[in-house]
């Protein structure tokens, strides 16, 4: 059912775990499944210098969350923002369609984290 990049990130997820400090943490839900995604974010100077999540979902979501928390490290805020659930879905070298949803919990973390960070310093949120 899956490919061995999303076996790996499923079985070796990269940045897995809690962060101690982080500036900014988020728990999405999905409204499909009810699966959640916790996400962590640690900002300098509009630069994500440190990310970590933890996924209480499907083998698609935990690979999805670890591809999509490799492809926003060390980008801008405006950068991750960009990043879609397409962008990781391609990076995971494809999903089963029926599986595609779960992708979008990463993405919908990412941008929810970047809008509470947004609006702390005073900006309109994306
Ligand atoms: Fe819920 Fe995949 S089935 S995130």
């Amino acid at each position: 059912m899956y490919n061995e990049t999303v076996m790996d990130h499923f079985e070796h997820p990269r940045n897995i775990g809690e962060m101690e400090d982080p500036t900014v943490v988020v728990e999405v839900g999905s409204g499909e499944c009810g699966d959640r995604t916790k996400l962590f974010l640690k900002i300098e100077d509009d630069v994500i210098v440190d990310v970590s999540f933890k996924t209480l979902g499907c083998a698609a979501a935990i690979a999805s969350s670890s591809m999509a928390t490799e492809m926003i490290k060390e980008k801008t805020l405006k950068e991750a923002w960009d990043l879609t659930n397409r962008d990781v879905v391609e990076a995971l070298g494809g999903l089963p369609e029926q599986k595609i949803h779960c992708s979008v919990l990463a993405e919908d973390a990412i941008r929810e984290a970047i809008n509470i960070y947004r609006k702390g310093q005073g900006f309109e949120p994306w």
